[in-house]
């Protein structure tokens, strides 16, 4: 979500609601699903105004009924986690004078929701925010202090967020607070600015400072006062901003493309977040399958589109390893034109980042039809796949603004280990002690993705050499089959580069005949710490294409020293267990084909022909 807040020493005016207006103008790319402004000013109520949708629909309301002048001001642009986009939904949550915006996903939530419950306060909405208004509202209460309430009620919180709070009482203050998600100050003559990055007051100044983790932030129009969760005074960074808007929106990067590569470790974080209960049990809250329907399923098959598809192959792998189900995976616009088994034993899952591909929308569709129970993995709130289906399970990518899918690839994956391990729980197929050990480890995976983008200089540079190549092939066992098809189709979206995908095993009967000297191939290698011989077979492949001259591209695990001999060149990334790596193995070759397409001059973010929801059949 995108967050905004202005405190200015002006008599109250209409700047505090122009300066924040314009501010979720610029961080729209944060969420767009609804927006939402409080407005405080001396001696009157707090001023409100939210509506779901684009930030127009904001604008329009407010046309419609103007909000009186104001000092302070803050704003949200929302993209949804707990609580599909609805006016009541969309921030800011008001609790008596106090009006909370939020960036991030509060954890426990439930936990604290229940407490209040059980005090006799009464929710507006269903979202893990208003939790919070409630909170800092008694807490501001009992001590008369904002910085004080809001840090008091920070302490309490689990999982990742930005929270800006503002008080009718207190026209001249905002008070920020930050853990695991991004809070920037932007420093004004006699006003002052906060926001979720440097593009919410780009337009007004260029001075900032930058939050530490666990910081709070009390904004005057004359003074920034910065303290710790404990209350100590604390430091936080002075920068100059030398950013133009545009690189703003992407945070320094060329492109939403490469922005969206490097937020792949919040976005794998962000969908593990709140999905387990204090025991350690999965919790997958937005289903409402009843777990009887989900204990009897006797098939899963998995329907979506392009790099979609290629997350419901990880699925499969995954599932059925876990699960003992046979898992299918379609493309949506196969599937249901050839009159496939499906009855109301059958789980459809469909997956898709924008909720709205006409294909997988029409799959849906028929599988209803057929009488089978039907799940969206989707990142859009609100979108009609999720609206249409029994029970949906979001991911928590954020936004994805760049036409082909990096970030929504990852947290895909993860939803799918996630729908995996909950049937595995649901149908007493794994133990409580191997979901818990499997869990650990996804949990390590957000840090191993950053390692493998720490190191991803080596690619790029090699992607720059080869600016010119016309074919590259991908090879892959396993999971690494669908990492290969991916990164085959990456390239073949941002670079127009012929690129194909295969399983390493199918290289002899055909593919090899491409083989010539020169020919670049990437190849996806499992964990040679794996059970079975996946390792050594693929090992074989490698020695068999680089006996034809092929030059050998290898994405490999740390310490995999097999693989030395036969490679150009090598990749590694940090070790996992063979089903988590994909991923990690797809990050390199999205790197990859980024770099290329960016090296050929090329538009990453918006490829010639292709659009982000394909709405059409
Ligand atoms: C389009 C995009 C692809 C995307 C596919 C599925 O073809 O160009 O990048 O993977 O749609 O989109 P979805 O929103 O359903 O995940």
């Amino acid at each position: 979500c995108g967050i905004v807040g202005y405190v200015g020493d002006q008599l109250p005016s209409a700047r505090p609601l122009e300066v924040v207006l314009e501010g979720l103008r610029r961080l729209e790319y944060r969420g767009y699903d609804s927006a939402g402004v409080a407005l405080v000013a001396p001696g009157s109520e707090l001023a409100t105004a939210k509506k779901a949708g684009k930030l127009v629909n904001l604008v329009d309301e407010l046309d419609a009924r103007p909000l009186p002048a104001a000092t302070a001001a803050i704003g949200h642009t929302r993209w949804a986690t707990h609580g599909g986009p609805t006016d009541a939904n969309a921030h800011p949550h008001v609790s008596g004078d106090v009006a909370i915006i939020h960036n991030g996903i509060v954890e426990n939530f439930a936990l604290l929701k229940a407490e209040l419950v059980a005090d006799g306060v009464t929710f507006a909405s269903e979202t893990d925010t208003e939790v919070v208004a409630h909170l800092v509202a008694r807490a501001y209460d009992a001590s008369k202090d904002l910085t004080d309430a809001l840090t008091q009620v920070a302490r309490r919180l689990e999982g990742t967020f930005t929270l800006l709070a503002v008080h009718a009482a207190l026209p001249d203050t905002v008070v920020g607070a930050r853990h695991d998600s991004p809070l920037v100050v932007g420093l004004g003559e006699g006003e002052n600015f906060l926001g979720s990055d440097v593009s919410a007051f780009i337009a007004s100044t260029r001075e900032a400072l930058e939050l530490g983790q666990d910081q709070v932030v009390t904004i005057t129009p004359t003074s920034v006062s910065v303290t710790g969760f404990d209350g100590e005074p604390a430091q936080a960074r002075r920068f100059t901003v030398d950013w133009d808007a545009k690189a703003a929106e992407k945070g320094g990067f060329r492109s939403f493309m490469d922005k969206e590569i490097h937020d792949q470790p919040q976005a794998v974080a962000d969908t593990l977040l709140g999905r387990t209960d204090t025991t350690g049990r999965l919790v997958l809250d937005e289903m409402r399958i009843d777990e009887s329907v989900l204990r009897s399923v006797d098939k899963i098959v998995v329907v979506a589109c392009g790099t979609a598809a290629y997350a419901g192959h990880v699925a499969k792998y995954a599932i059925e390893h876990w699960c003992r189900i046979p898992v299918e995976v379609e493309l949506a616009h196969e599937f249901r034109y050839r009159d496939p088994v499906v009855d109301d034993r059958t789980l459809v899952v469909a997956v898709s980042q924008s909720g709205e591909t006409m294909d997988t929308l029409m799959a849906v569709r028929h599988a209803k039809e057929q009488g089978a129970t039907t799940l969206a993995i989707v990142n859009t709130h609100g979108s009609t796949i999720p609206r249409e289906s029994d029970a949906a399970l979001y991911t928590h990518a954020g936004p994805e603004i760049a036409v082909a899918s990096t970030k929504a690839f990852l947290a895909q994956i993860t939803a799918a280990y996630l729908l995996g391990l909950y049937l595995a729980q649901l149908r007493g197929n794994k133990f409580p002690d191997e979901i818990s050990a499997i869990m650990a480890e996804l949990r390590q995976m957000p840090e191993k993705i950053q390692q493998v983008l720490d190191r991803a200089d080596r690619v790029r540079e090699i992607a720059r050499w080869m600016a010119d190549t016309q074919s590259v092939l991908f090879l892959g066992r396993h999971v690494g089959y669908p990492v290969a098809m991916e990164g085959a189709l990456k390239l073949k979206e941002l670079a127009y580069i012929h690129a194909e995908g295969f399983a390493a095993g199918e290289l002899k009967h055909g593919p090899i005949a491409l083989i010539e000297p020169g020919q670049p191939v990437f190849v996806v290698v499992p964990s040679p710490r794996g059970r079975d011989s996946l390792h050594s077979k693929i090992v074989s492949n490698i020695q068999e294409i680089r006996a034809r001259g092929a030059r050998t591209l290898v994405i490999a695990e740390d310490g995999d020293e097999a693989v030395v001999p036969y490679a150009d060149e090598v990749f590694s990334v940090p070790q996992s267990s063979t089903l988590l790596a994909p991923l990690l193995t797809v990050v390199p070759l999205q790197v990859f084909a980024a770099e290329l397409a960016t090296a050929k001059g090329l538009d990453v973010d918006q490829p010639r022909n292709l659009a982000k929801s394909v709405t059409v059949e």
